[in-house]
């Protein structure tokens, strides 16, 4: 199934990851082996939501390390529309610059939240707040690094993979082995798409290095993020050893059904279907997040 991506495992990225205690969020910064060129997948914005206090320390550490490497970002990639952090991508772009990009699905993210939060004609439907919509197959560079993406819907419809040179960074389609796979009950996920994603990840050579989104510690294991292919194919608890698609389904369903909303969604999802970026002010000057009562 793979077979028309174009995959070149000589090409060997340098990744650094940056673990987010308050989300469970990874960012990773990707230097291109032969220039300075590097992206930022998944970079967080701090909020304390009980105090709606937002701030930038996460993302300033990854500014103050591109700053240090001397880097130049070209390319601040979403995964997906998160709905347990808020991105940083529009902070670390109004400082390095790079371009935000997410998967061309955002367009459905946003026409169910942009309904979901009463949203007005004046929040766009189309994407146009992201620099790059991508589709599934579709190339683009860091510096001399050849990318590519890989549509892998289930969690949300608009999860992409990104594949660069031997990393690849899987978003939320799948956690470390012993995490086993993320939830696909949100508007627009299901289990069955989720699993059929999952085989297009695994459907990439043995020795690609995976690197997921987030990490939770099972069984009281320090914090992890990357992984193999060969790895979540012989290990991971959810799809690892062959199990089947009608298994998984079942499962993912029956545990999807128990689990609470992530603390953060309502700001998460407010921010990132607009990429990042907080609603507009109203006419006072003054910056406002919506709780939609029983819309969730
Ligand atoms: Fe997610």
């Amino acid at each position: 199934m793979t077979q028309s991506y174009p995959i070149d495992m000589s090409s060997k990225p340098e990744v650094k990851a940056f673990f987010d205690e308050a989300t469970w969020t990874i960012s990773y910064v990707v230097k291109d082996p032969n220039s300075s060129a590097c992206a930022v997948v998944d970079s967080v914005m701090d909020i304390d939501y009980a105090a709606g206090r937002i701030s930038y320390d996460s993302a300033d550490e990854i500014i103050d390390y591109i700053k240090e490497q001397g880097l130049t970002v070209e390319w601040l990639l979403e995964t997906h529309v998160h709905a347990d952090h808020l991105s940083g991508a529009p902070y670390l772009q109004s400082k390095l610059g790079g371009k935000i990009g997410i998967g061309e699905n955002i367009t459905m993210v946003q026409d169910v939240f942009g309904k979901i939060f009463n949203e007005g004609t004046e929040f766009q439907r189309d994407g146009s707040q992201f620099d790059r919509l991508f589709k599934d197959g579709d190339t683009y560079k860091i510096g001399e690094l050849e990318c590519f993406t890989m549509h892998t819907p289930g969690h949300t419809p608009a999860c992409m993979t990104h594949t660069m040179g031997n990393a690849t960074f899987t978003g939320d389609t799948l956690f470390m082995p012993d995490g086993g796979s993320a939830r696909a009950d949100f508007p627009g996920g299901d289990a069955a798409t989720l699993y059929d994603s999952i085989q297009k990840v695994l459907a990439l050579p043995e020795d690609m290095r995976l690197f997921m989104c987030h990490d939770y510690g099972p069984n009281g294991r320090d914090i992890a993020w990357e992984t193999t292919v060969g790895d979540e194919k012989l290990h991971n608890i959810h799809v690892g050893a062959g199990k089947s698609k009608e298994d998984f389904v079942k499962f993912r369903e029956e545990r999807d059904a128990q689990l609470a909303m992530p603390r953060l969604i309502i700001p998460s999802l407010q921010v990132n279907m607009r990429a990042g970026e907080l609603p507009p002010e109203d006419k006072d000057g003054k910056t406002f997040l919506k709780v939609p009562i029983n819309g969730l």
